[in-house]
C-alpha cells in the first residue's frame, strides 16, 4: 500500500510493526504466548521499532466488561476510535469497534465485537465456523488503518489463530494488491497446534483465493492447514528458541510439517523468548509475602514458609519441587502421573497448579489424596498464587514431551528456584546441567522415560543437601540475563531485512 508516513517515523525511518494476536498478558493470558504478547513489543520499541498491537476485547461490549474492564482497572486509560473496523465476512459487513490505550509505550488497540470474541478464547475444536473469531481478527488487521491512519510496514503474526493474516496478504485478491509492500513475518510458538479444518465455506467467508488450497498453498491431506498456509505465504518464520527451529524441521519433531519446513527454512529463524523482567522481580513482586535478591536471600525462606502454610503441611527441610502448567500431554504428566508413589518417596515434596486435561486434572487430585503430605495439586489458573510458587519453590520440575521455548523455568530461574528439566526445545537452549561445568543452573534428562526423570529428581535432591554449592546454582540463575534485548534486535534485524 502507498502509506502516508507519519512524519516522526519518517524522520526516523522508524520500522511500523503491527503485532496481531489472540493473547495479550496480562488481560488474555492463557499460557505463554500472552507472556511475550505482552512483553516483547516494548522491548523492540525501545530498541527503535514503532511496534503496535492488536488484540481482541474479549467477553466486552458496548466498551464494558471482560478484557476492557481489566485494562481499566490497571489505571491505563482507553479511549474509543471515532471509526468502526468493517470487515465483510461472507459479503456481509461486520462492524468492529477499537478502543486505544497505551502500556508500556506500545499503542495497543483491544477490537471488540461481543458477537465474536466472547469470555472464551480458543474454540473446543477447530471448524471453518469456530474459527470465525480469527477471520475477523486477521482481516480486522488489514482493515485497521482506515480507522486508526496509521499503516504498518510489517504484521508480526502468531501461532494459528492469526496465519489468516500472512495468507491474505500472499492469496487475497484485494489484499494482495492493496498491501504489496507490507510483509509478513510469522512466529510460531507451538507447532503442535495447527489450525487443520475441512474447507466447507472457509473461502466464501474469507474472500481468500481458494486456487491456494493445493499441496503448495494452504491445503494438508484435503484439510485446510493455517499454518502451513502461514508458513509458506509470510516472508519471515521465527520460532521461539533456536533448539525448536532444528527439532521442527525433523520427521520426530515436525507435526507433519518438517518438509514444508525443510523446504523453507532459508526463512526461518529461531530467536530465544525472554521475560518480563520487571514483573517476574523477586525484588518488588506485590504478590509474594516477602522480597528478595540473590543479594539477600532471606525473603525466600518466607515465601517457602507460607507456600508450606498455603499446603497445610508442616515447616520442614524437605526440597520443595514446584510446578506451574497448562495441564496437556505437551507438558510430560504422562512421565509424572505413574510415579507418584516414587515421588512421594523421594524425600522431597510436590506442589502442582495448573489447568487443563480432565485426566490429568484428575490424576493430581487423586495422588493428594493418597499422599496428603507430599503432593499438593492446586487447580485452576492462579496468577497470584503462581508468583508465591516460583518465589517459594526450591525445584522447578519441567519434563516436557515437547517445549517451543518454555518460559516457566527461566521465570522460576529468576527466582532462585533451580529447573529440574527435559533436554528438549528451548529447555535445553536455557537449562545448563550441574555436571556441565562452571555456568550450571539446573537439573536435564534426555530420553522421555520415567526412570531418566526419576535420576535427574534424585541428583536434585542430592545436591540439594550441600547448602553452599545449592545457593551458588540458585543464585547463578537468578543473575543469569533473561531480558528481551538481545532478541528484540534480532527481530529488528529481520524487520530491516524483509
Ligand atoms: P506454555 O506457553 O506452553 O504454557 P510457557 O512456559 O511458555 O508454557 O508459559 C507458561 C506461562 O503460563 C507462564 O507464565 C506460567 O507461569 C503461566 N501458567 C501456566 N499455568 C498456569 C496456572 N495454572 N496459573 C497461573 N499461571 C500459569
Ligand atoms: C508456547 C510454547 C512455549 C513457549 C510459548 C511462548 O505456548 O508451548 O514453549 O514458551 O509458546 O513462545
Amino acid at each position: 500500500m502507498a502509506t502516508k508516513k507519519t512524519s516522526e517515523s519518517k524522520e526516523k525511518n522508524v520500522k511500523k510493526i503491527l503485532y496481531v494476536s489472540s493473547e495479550i498478558a496480562p488481560f488474555s493470558k492463557i499460557g505463554g504466548l500472552g507472556d511475550v504478547v505482552g512483553s516483547l513489543p516494548a522491548a523492540i520499541c525501545k530498541a527503535g521499532a514503532d511496534v503496535r498491537v492488536l488484540t481482541p476485547a474479549y467477553g466486552a461490549a458496548n466498551g464494558k466488561g471482560g478484557v476492557l474492564d481489566t485494562v481499566r482497572s490497571l489505571k491505563n486509560s482507553l479511549r474509543k476510535v471515532t471509526l468502526p473496523v468493517v470487515v465483510a465476512l461472507g459479503g456481509i459487513p461486520v462492524y468492529c469497534t477499537i478502543y486505544e490505550t497505551e502500556i508500556d509505550g506500545v499503542i495497543t488497540w483491544f477490537i471488540e465485537c461481543p458477537d465474536f470474541f466472547s469470555e472464551t478464547i480458543y474454540p473446543f475444536s477447530v471448524d471453518s465456523y469456530s474459527i470465525r473469531p480469527f477471520i475477523l481478527l486477521s482481516l480486522a488487521a488489514l482493515e485497521l488503518y482506515r480507522a486508526v491512519k496509521w499503516v504498518p510496514d510489517v504484521f508480526h503474526c502468531h501461532d494459528w489463530p492469526t496465519a489468516i493474516l500472512p495468507i491474505a496478504l500472499e492469496w487475497h485478491n484485494h489484499y494482495s494488491q492493496l498491501y504489496n509492500h507490507s510483509k509478513s513475518v510469522f512466529t510460531i510458538h507451538n507447532l503442535a497446534h495447527q489450525g487443520v479444518f475441512k474447507p466447507e465455506d472457509f473461502f466464501y467467508q474469507t474472500g481468500i483465493d481458494k486456487n491456494c488450497f493445493n499441496p503448495n498453498g494452504i491445503e494438508f491431506y484435503n484439510s485446510i492447514n493455517l499454518l502451513k498456509g502461514a508458513i509458506i505465504a509470510c516472508k519471515s518464520i521465527t520460532t521461539v528458541s533456536p533448539n525448536y527451529a532444528s527439532e521442527i524441521q525433523t520427521y520426530e519433531g515436525g507435526v507433519g510439517l518438517d518438509g514444508v519446513l525443510r523446504t523453507h527454512s532459508a526463512k526461518l529463524t529461531g530467536i530465544l523468548n525472554g521475560i518480563d523482567v520487571d514483573y517476574w522481580n523477586p525484588e518488588t513482586d506485590k504478590s509474594i509475602v516477602s522480597p528478595y535478591s540473590a543479594d539477600d536471600l532471606s525473603g525466600k525462606r518466607i515465601n517457602r514458609s507460607e507456600l508450606i502454610k498455603k499446603c497445610s503441611w508442616e515447616d520442614d527441610d524437605r526440597p520443595l519441587v514446584v510446578c506451574v502448567s497448562r495441564l496437556v500431554e505437551q507438558k510430560g504428566f504422562d512421565l509424572i502421573l505413574p510415579v507418584i508413589p516414587r515421588l512421594a518417596e523421594s524425600g522431597a515434596r510436590f506442589i502442582f497448579l495448573g489447568s487443563g486435561s480432565s485426566n490429568i486434572e484428575d490424576g493430581l487430585s487423586y495422588a493428594q489424596q493418597i499422599h496428603l503430605d507430599e503432593i499438593k495439586f492446586f487447580k485452576g489458573y492462579d496468577e497470584e498464587l503462581a508468583h508465591l510458587i516460583y518465589s517459594g519453590g526450591d525445584m522447578f520440575l519441567m519434563p516436557s514431551l515437547f517445549e517451543p521455548c518454555g518460559l516457566s523455568q527461566m521465570i522460576s530461574m529468576r527466582y532462585g528456584t533451580v529447573p529440574i528439566a527435559r533436554a528438549v526445545g528451548g529447555l535445553a537452549d536455557t537449562v545448563i546441567d550441574v555436571d556441565s561445568g562452571n555456568s550450571s543452573n539446573g537439573f536435564l534428562f534426555h530420553y522421555y522415560a520415567q526412570d531418566s526423570m526419576m535420576r535427574a529428581i534424585a541428583r536434585a535432591i542430592d545436591f540439594f543437601a550441600d547448602n553452599a554449592k545449592w545457593v551458588e546454582l540458585m543464585k547463578r540463575g537468578m543473575l543469569t540475563d533473561f531480558t528481551w534485548n538481545r532478541s528484540a534486535l534480532s527481530y529488528l534485524d529481520i524487520y530491516n531485512r524483509i
